[in-house]
């Protein structure tokens, strides 16, 4: 088979990028290691930046998320039991933030593919990226028993951290960056109405915990817990009895509801540099990882392949290769930012089990700081409402 871009996952990295390209007449395939079912169902982050919704608007996947999507004018920062609000459209030009599961971003995505005629084969294992280096790339993939071949004028490793892509790039060329965390989220899905209208990210003595929603009916939230944390060691009762505590604040109750899911998810720190070679190129979770705390995963997946459609399209009707020579530096420059936010966010507000008392200590002080400075605020809501894409 042959086609322009040969994409690699169908997350949304892979997924917005090949609905870029084919809204420009570019042809391009995707190939995805695992069933539509299971891409359409794992849940993952929730909240889109500004530039992300206009993005999915654009392409025409804005119209699900336009009527379902929860449009978000601050979050909530809760320690010493009191809470405070930070206003995001005053503080950046009107910005604000869509709450949107990113698994619906997914489904939208892949039915607007099904609806244009675009070519996605699930269960199709991409095993190796050749010819990189040479004007014509392939990727070898496995589907339906078979090995094939996937010939295309560019390579877009969309793949995930795991994924093939970042490794066929050669160690003498790849720097990698990283950092782990000494703890992890444990995440549920309830269903029980949201307490609060918008996020509550709460700082306390027993470590951190999140009040997100998925709907007006679904309520999502996070504790922060052991990097390898049993979940059979919580049951119901246990999670929503600490989420009690590290939420309260006077005169606010927590809803309880039943769990209908559950999990424990890892926190890294990760950068991968350059994000092309040759022919090849990466975007999203196969280049970089934040956690969770800034809500940036998804948003940053959405930036990169922004970026690289806008330098193939260019490349496409132009034949001017300049936006591709500048794709890795210009996506890293607000990769960096992100990370840094991201990190931020999270040693603001968890607890670190090597952490002195006066480290503690210095983190409600920031956290009074950005709750009672107009100027921290605002370099917080423009980083979480999303720095601009250029
Ligand atoms: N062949 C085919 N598909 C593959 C391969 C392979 N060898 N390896 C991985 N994949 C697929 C995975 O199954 C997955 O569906 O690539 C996809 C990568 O998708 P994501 O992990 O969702 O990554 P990305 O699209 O970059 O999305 C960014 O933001 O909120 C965060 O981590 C969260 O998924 C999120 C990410
Ligand atoms: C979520 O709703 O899943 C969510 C929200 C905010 C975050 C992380 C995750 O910072």
């Amino acid at each position: 088979m042959r086609t322009r871009v040969g994409i690699i996952g169908a997350g949304p990295a892979g997924l917005l990028l090949s609905q870029l390209l084919r809204q420009a007449g570019i042809d391009n395939v995707v190939l995805e290691d695992r069933t539509r079912a299971h891409v359409e169902h794992r849940q993952r982050a929730g909240v889109l930046e500004q530039n992300t919704v206009d993005v999915l608007r654009a392409c025409g996947a804005g119209e699900r998320m336009d009527r379902r999507g929860l449009r978000h004018d601050g979050i909530e920062l809760r320690f010493h039991g009191e809470g405070h609000r930070i206003d995001f459209p005053s503080r950046t030009g009107g910005r604000s933030v869509m709450v949107y599961a990113q698994t619906e971003v997914v489904k939208d995505l892949i039915a607007l593919s099904e609806r244009d005629g675009g070519t996605i084969l699930f269960e199709a294992e991409a095993k190796a990226v050749e010819g990189a280096d040479t004007d014509s790339p392939l990727i070898r993939y496995v589907h339906e028993g078979e090995v094939k071949t996937l010939e295309c004028d560019f390579v877009a490793a969309c793949d995930g951290f795991h994924g093939i892509g970042r490794r066929t790039i050669p160690p003498g060329v790849l720097r990698t960056w990283e950092r782990e965390y000494p703890f992890a989220w444990l995440g549920i899905l309830a269903d029980v109405p949201p307490s609060c209208d918008e996020l509550v990210y709460a700082h306390h003595e027993r470590g951190f915990a999140l009040h997100s929603m998925r709907s007006p009916q679904v309520s999502r939230l996070y504790l922060q817990v052991a990097p390898d944390e049993n979940l059979d060691a919580w049951p119901d009762e246990r999670i929503w009895a600490e989420l009690d505590t590290r939420l309260a604040r006077g005169g606010w109750t927590l809803e309880h509801g039943p769990i209908t899911e559950r999990a424990v998810t890892p926190m890294r720190s990760f950068v991968a540099e350059p994000l092309r070679h040759g022919r090849l190129f990466l975007a999203g979770d196969a280049a970089h990882i934040v956690p969770p705390t800034g809500a940036k995963g998804l948003n940053l997946a959405a930036a990169d392949v922004t970026l690289l459609a806008a330098a193939i399209i260019r490349w496409h009707d132009k034949s001017d290769e300049t936006l591709l020579d500048a794709y890795s530096q210009t996506a890293l420059r607000r990769v960096w930012r992100a990370e840094h936010f991201s990190y931020f966010m999270t040693t603001l507000l968890h607890r670190d089990p090597h952490q002195d008392a006066y480290g503690y200590r210095l983190q409600l002080a920031h956290l009074d700081y950005v709750a009672s400075s107009d100027a921290a605020a605002a370099s917080l809501a423009e980083n979480y409402v999303g720095l601009p894409v250029v």
